[in-house]
């Protein structure tokens, strides 16, 4: 076995502004993977990611959905971790760039840059939304294109003649926040200096650390000589101010990367890990960032000068991968592929899909696509029919004709030996991130395994008398190298792992000794087929819903529970929550669910509140008298039977139980709570 080895691996941080789609699961999959295989080979590996939470698209969206931008931010990290763990995606932390170790880290990487020279101010010119008052990113201005007049194109390219122009070449242009004509107002900027750190780029390039076609893609850059990289923004911006320039803002691509290591040393603060042995500038610890292909500049260019200029170790190597495509195409949300991770697991097992990006990923950057038919078939075929089909094919014979005790002997100690021997190249293909070469390399020795079975027919076997013997020790054979199987399967499928650890009850390892003599559990299934229903509910669920066909019927999984946005306290404390009497309760002619209720709620005020307690309590007349608990700060609902003066609050335990407080706990009516 080889020496442990110390490595930090990453995955490309999530803006927090939009939900985890298929298309970001490649690479959190992908990471996620490689992760675990080097767990399973022992060495020290941590995974660590964030929200990406700063920006300009941040601020403006936190303003249309009329929150603070860090209640967006907290309401979509909830959103993106219950996605993670949905599938399975492993981090040793996860945390935000809008944290304090990361101001921490940029202001330390600033001044280490500034004060080595390598920052440069310069006014320059940029457009400005004069109603907004704000200086306008290239994507938020749109006008005709200067070169084939298309209305509605973005601020620097066109889409329907490919030109690329500077904002300021658009005709007719307008503010896609406020809809007023830009100006042109000009403003001091910070720019890192590249000129200094472009040789120590070159040879950091060609030293291995990034893929050959990567490599070809960047040396564009160094063809041009590489231009100083602007790193601030005025206000209004969210984001870390500047330290020596008030008004000023890190551009959120400055603090992005350094949010690796501010969530490593969050993680390191908490589990007492040596952070510098990783992050110092002599380590040799290694360090990997796993990036979409369209982000190598930031990852490849900017982050290793920066790291380098502020005396940091550089990474060892980034890992980009290609894009996600549905169908061949790009995923659409009017064609219903633009699919989240959501709604997939809302229908379907994610290690079906973990499987079937490992079946297809590469270690190079070509684009992956999703064929839902493909899925379908290669995941029923390889998954339930070649490898859990040879646990179930032997299990059971073992569970009832030997009390579930393996045989003392392997059938085919040969057999087992090879299996464990193809670890090595399995192992050289996980590591090489050939996952797809992994897949077929595995897939191969479950069909072996399965012509073992089909060649010794345990089930003809358990006919025979006196062959008990040898039952036991063919079924004991499948068991095994099921088993290796699985081992090689973990860092994929790591909740079939766990399952079968269950199952056999005996670890996974990839090296393993034959299991022999010992008690296994009763075999219980470790995955259903997937069913074309499913995925038609889930291509349902991911059209608009304009366009969206009323549900059909459809066996599916079943969903995880919804799951609340976290409020502030202020928040909380902001609920007038009064104990109210129910002086009259009535139901409402034309409303199954309702019942109309006047509400004391003390200092001589009555409220009219509707509430859909009337399943609970059909005859209203015993609801006279009793306490509820109500908030009586909502503003008033027009409803169609006329309108509610606040909500009443009963706690249910499902069905037509509701519980309300009894008259006799003494409180009285208009009493606050909390
Ligand atoms: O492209 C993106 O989605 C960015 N949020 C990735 C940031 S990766 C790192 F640099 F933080
Ligand atoms: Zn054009």
């Amino acid at each position: 076995m080889s020496d442990t080895r110390h490595i930090l691996v990453t995955s490309a941080l999530p803006y927090a502004n939009g939900p985890i789609h298929l298309g970001h699961l490649v690479e959190y999959i992908q990471t996620d993977i490689w992760v675990r295989f080097q767990k399973t080979q022992e060495h020290s590996c941590y995974y660590v990611c964030a929200d990406d939470a700063h920006g300009t698209p941040i601020m403006l969206k936190a303003e249309q959905e009329g929150l603070h931008p860090e209640a967006l931010i907290a309401k979509i990290a909830r959103a993106h971790q219950a996605d993670f763990a949905g599938f399975l995606i492993g981090f040793d932390n996860y945390y935000s760039t809008h944290s304090k170790e990361n101001q921490y880290f940029a202001n330390r990487i600033y001044t280490r840059l500034r004060d080595g020279g390598h920052i440069q101010r310069k006014t320059i010119e940029q457009s400005y939304d004069p109603e907004k008052q704000m200086f306008l990113p290239d994507r938020y201005i749109r006008g005709e294109c200067p070169r084939c007049g298309a209305a509605d194109q973005y601020g620097d390219n066109c889409e329907t003649c490919g030109a690329t122009y500077t904002p300021m070449e658009l005709k007719n242009p307008k503010s896609a926040v406020s809809g007023a004509t830009p100006i042109t107002k000009s403003s001091e900027h910070f720019f890192v200096d590249l000129s200094g750190l472009q040789a120590m780029l070159k040879d950091w390039l060609n030293s291995g650390a990034v893929q050959e076609a990567m490599v070809r893609k960047l040396n564009e850059w160094f063809e041009a000589g590489l231009m100083p990289w602007d790193i601030s923004r005025d206000a209004p911006y969210f984001g870390f101010e500047i330290p020596d320039a008030p008004g000023k803002y890190f551009y959120v691509w400055l603090d992005a990367p350094i949010g690796y290591m501010a969530s490593f040393k969050h993680f390191c603060d908490r589990e007492g890990v040596d952070f510098d042995a990783y992050w110092g500038m002599d380590s040799t610890y290694e360090l990997y960032h796993f990036i979409g292909k369209d982000i190598i500049s930031f990852h490849a260019l900017f982050w290793p000068a920066m790291l380098h200029g502020a005396s940091f170790r550089k990474p060892s190597g980034i890992f980009a991968h290609g894009f996600l495509t549905v169908g061949g195409e790009k995923m659409s949300k009017s064609r219903g592929t633009f699919i989240t991770a959501e709604s997939y697991l809302k229908h379907l097992n994610p290690e079906y899909l973990r499987y079937y990006f490992a079946a297809k990923l590469g270690s190079g950057v070509d684009d992956i696509d999703l064929n839902l038919e493909d899925f379908l078939l290669r995941v029923n075929a390889d998954l339930v029919g070649k490898v859990v089909n040879i646990a179930s094919r032997c299990a059971g014979f073992i569970s009832k004709n030997f009390h579930g005790q393996l045989a003392k002997q392997l059938h085919d100690a040969q057999l087992f030996e090879a299996f464990v021997a193809a670890g090595e190249p399995i192992a050289e293909a996980y590591a090489a991130r050939e996952y797809s070469k992994a897949m077929r390399d595995i897939m191969a020795l479950a069909d072996q395994a399965n012509q073992y079975i089909d060649t010794h027919k345990p089930w003809v076997i358990a006919k025979q008398s006196g062959q008990e013997a040898l039952l036991q020790a063919v079924c004991t054979q499948g068991l095994n190298l099921f088993r290796v199987l699985l081992g090689y399967l973990q860092p994929v499928l790591p909740k079939m792992a766990y399952a079968v650890e269950a199952f056999l009850q005996a670890p996974l390892t990839w090296r393993p000794e034959p299991l022999l003599g010992c008690f296994i559990s009763p075999y219980q299934p470790l995955m259903t087929r997937i069913e074309r229903p499913q995925i038609d509910a889930m291509l349902a669920d991911s059209l608009p819903p304009a366009t969206r066909q009323p549900a059909q019927p459809q066996p599916v999984a079943p969903a995880p529970a919804a799951q609340a946005a976290v409020i502030d306290y202020e928040v909380f404390a902001q609920v007038d929550l009064r104990i109210a009497r129910i002086v009259a309760a009535q139901a409402v002619e034309g409303a199954d669910k309702l019942l109309q209720l006047t509400l004391d709620i003390g200092e001589a005020n009555t409220r009219n509140v509707f509430a859909g307690i009337k399943p609970a309590y059909p005859d209203p007349a015993q609801l006279e008298g009793r306490l509820t608990l109500m908030v009586a700060n909502l503003a008033p609902r027009k409803m169609r039977f006329g309108i509610s003066e606040g909500m009443v609050l009963a706690a249910s335990a499902g069905g037509s139980d509701i519980f309300i407080l009894s008259p006799d706990t003494g409180a009285q009516p208009g009493m606050r709570v909390k």
